[in-house]
């Protein structure tokens, strides 16, 4: 089905179940631990012998020798893969360093080899007597020391608008300030992990994934064999955040293992090893120039991000929002990519926006203190409705940044800020309030599903959108029952097999929207057969109580599906609609922060957020999206960094004790507001994506309001104590 932009009246609008806040379908499986994750698939490979991932000593440089005598002779060992054993890989597409290492090496825990045992401790006991003699090479491992040796990585990596250095000469009042974000990690709760097994020339992967397409797409290229031949299952996921979206070490080799053995191998890259062995979010140097007249309007805005990856790798496109948040006629923007040989940079939540909203809303905030004017106010006098570099013939397909901005104030208290800084005291704690604008792409993507009804009147959903925690169960089985009239527990929805139809899969927050449209194409399909089957023109039909109604007759769901039951396969096709319509969500942020006037201490009070992203599917587990972003802002903004040593090129605070992340104790209150909105121009579902956007721009409020609170301008995250002494 292909998208006729704008939607029209459907059978989604009826919001007797989509649109209303609901429980998890999944959630008591989830908690009882009866939802089976990738390490856990007993049921499934009952005998699976356990691999342990060797990963390198070294960050750059050759592996010299190999002794596995002593690990092959330990107790209970089966097997060993290497580089030397495991054949010719090939290289997937999606990873810049190969996933498996040797003889030459990539990055510091890069894999080299693989022990597998009949036990974890095993496993595990053995590869400490693997023998590796590297010869290192010199790497680089310092962005800001190779700052200068920032290249443009080609394709949109700049953009530029009416004349950017005129205009910045010539403005009223110049904000030029240099912000830093440091790399982070994506922290989720499930490790990286598969089960693999073969059966004859047929590898099937129970693994954790996001993405099982492209998953399905990597592993046959990096293993040489047909896509027909790797199944992925991926039902239930612990946690992503982007660092599942390409298949990893784990899923490799696993499949190797597997083969080398002769039966089914587990592989869990261990905590300690997954900050340096799989992705992370780039450390970033930002350059921000804004140049307004004297009332805050702008007129010339510039964003230049350097940041650092391997050889063939990407640049984290930070000053993405800069393009298409606020007004100006004379822009530009950016990106330098400087080849480091620290692991593997990749896409973390909100990739782009995340770190570029920490930086451009600590800017606006600069800009508002300098032209005096309300930092709510200065947002909404920069408000454009349209591609500010395009112009007024792209249009936003929905924006409602203002609404945010005046709702999320009014709820939060904005009013009784006191624009002077450091005037206001609660005991020992300085005490303020800051605000920043969220914006983060609406992408959407092409997205199928296979939708039927049973002997019984059940209806069962199948499609490869995965479940990373968002709640994908849930607002498919919303949008399934919604299109056919029938109650959320008569739907089952089967997810994240690639035997099941392709989905858009759970990235860059386009999941939820593009893969309920799948279900939405599929389940109007269904009810063509449907009322084809009961006799009635498929237009006139109504779908309800389980129902297929013409006027005062009806015939049931389970009697139309006869003893097969009825079944309909379609997806939702999008064309080229991004390029008729700028498609992105909008949010404001609002904190209030104490600080200790002695220690330093900065404790986040309370959070607030008004948040537009056009249909709320589920307003429960979007607002669990919300909030978790929102204390993922926090994290960047007070405490998450991946210390690099600069001297041997990897991260030093590798595992959940030394890399921070919020706790609840940091997080006392968080309110969401969802501001109306429908999206026609989106998607049938008229909805857009929310799961990111929560994130940007959260930690740029925190640190606003700790330069309100104490009058000291912070622009290098995290804002430790250390920097405010
Ligand atoms: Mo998201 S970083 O595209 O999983």
């Amino acid at each position: 089905m292909k998208f006729d932009t704008p939607a029209g009246p459907n059978p989604i609008d009826r919001g007797r179940v989509i649109g209303i806040p609901h429980d998890r379908i999944d959630g008591a499986a989830k908690v009882t631990g009866s939802a089976p994750y990738a390490y856990e698939r007993h049921d499934a490979a009952p005998n699976a012998a356990y691999g342990w991932m060797v990963g390198s000593a070294i960050a750059k440089g050759r592996i010299a020798a190999m002794d596995l005598r002593a690990a092959e002779a330990a107790p209970g060992v089966l097997g060993i893969v290497t580089h030397a054993n495991a054949g010719k890989l090939g290289k997937g597409s999606m990873n810049t360093a190969p996933l498996l290492g040797g003889p030459q090496v990539d990055h510091y825990e890069q894999a080299v080899a693989l022990v597998i045992a009949d036990t974890f401790e095993n496993a595990r006991d053995a590869a400490k007597l693997v023998r590796i003699d590297y010869a290192a090479a010199d790497g680089r491992f310092d962005l800001a020391a190779d700052q200068a040796r920032g290249v443009n990585p080609g394709k949109d990596a700049d953009t530029a608008a009416g004349d950017f250095d005129g205009g910045f000469a010539k403005a009223a009042v110049k904000i030029d300030q240099r912000y830093t974000t440091p790399d982070h990690s994506h922290a989720m709760m499930e490790p990286h992990a598969t089960t693999a097994a073969w059966n004859g020339d047929k590898l099937t992967l129970w693994t954790s994934n996001q993405m099982i397409a492209w998953g399905v797409g990597e592993v046959a290229k990096t293993l040489g064999i047909p896509k027909d031949n790797v199944r992925l299952v991926s039902p239930y996921i612990g946690g992503g955040f982007g660092s599942k979206l390409f298949v990893r070490a784990d899923a490799i080799l696993a499949a190797l293992g597997a083969k080398q053995v002769g039966r089914p191998v587990k592989v869990a890259i261990a905590r300690h090893q997954i900050p340096n062995n799989t992705t992370h979010r780039p450390a970033t140097i930002q350059r921000i120039r804004i140049g307004a007249d004297k009332d805050g309007v702008i007129d010339a805005i510039g964003h230049e991000v350097w940041s650092g990856d391997l050889p063939g790798g990407g640049p984290e496109t930070a000053a993405q929002q800069t393009r298409l948040l606020y007004r100006g006629p004379n822009r530009m923007t950016a990106h330098r990519l400087v080849t480091l040989d620290l692991p593997e940079g990749n896409a973390m939540r909100a990739p782009g926006e995340a770190v570029g909203l920490l930086a451009l809303e600590i800017a606006m905030d600069e800009l508002a203190e300098a032209c005096n004017v309300d930092p709510v106010e200065l947002r909404i006098r920069n408000d454009v409705q349209y591609d500010p570099e395009a112009g007024p013939q792209r249009p936003f397909s929905s924006r409602k940044l203002v609404e945010c901005l005046r709702a999320g104030a009014d709820h939060f208290g904005w009013a009784k800020r006191n624009p002077k800084p450091g005037q206001v005291r609660d005991g020992r704690w300085l005490v303020s309030m800051g605000v920043a604008a969220a914006f983060r792409n609406n992408l959407v993507q092409k997205s199928g599903a296979r939708i039927g009804v049973d002997a019984k009147g059940r209806i069962v959903v199948e499609t490869d959108m995965t479940d990373i925690g968002t709640g994908s169960y849930t607002i498919v089985a919303q949008t399934a029952a919604e299109m056919l009239g029938v109650t959320l527990d008569q739907v089952t929805v089967r997810l994240g097999d690639s035997r099941f139809p392709v989905s858009a899969g759970s990235g860059g927050q386009w999941g939820a929207n593009s893969a309920t449209a799948g279900v939405y194409a599929a389940a109007m399909a269904l009810r063509a057969k449907l009322a084809e089957q009961a006799g009635y023109p498929a237009d006139q039909a109504l779908f309800e109580d389980g129902l297929v109604k013409l006027a005062n007759k009806s015939q049931t769901l389970a009697s139309l599906a006869g003893r097969d039951g009825l079944w309909a396969e379609d997806s939702m096709d999008y064309g080229d609609l991004d390029k008729r319509y700028a498609q992105a969500t909008f949010g404001a942020h609002f904190c209030e922060v104490g600080v200790d006037i002695d220690t330093a201490e900065v404790r986040v009070r309370r959070m607030g957020g008004a948040f537009a992203a056009g249909r709320i599917l589920n307003p429960k587990s979007a607002r669990s999206q919300v909030i978790g972003a929102m204390t993922m802002g926090v994290g960047a903004a007070l405490m998450e960094a991946l210390d690099v040593d600069t001297r041997f090129g990897f991260f030093v605070n590798h595992d959940m004790a030394e890399y921070m992340v919020p706790v609840h104790a940091d997080i006392p209150q968080q309110d969401v507001l969802f501001v109306d909105e429908l999206d026609d121009k989106s998607s049938p579902m008229k909805a857009k994506g929310v799961g990111e956007l929560g994130i940007c721009g959260a930690g740029a409020a925190v640190a606003n309001a700790i330069y309100n609170a104490t009058g000291l301008r912070l622009r290098d995250y995290p804002l430790t104590i250390d920097k405010l002494l």
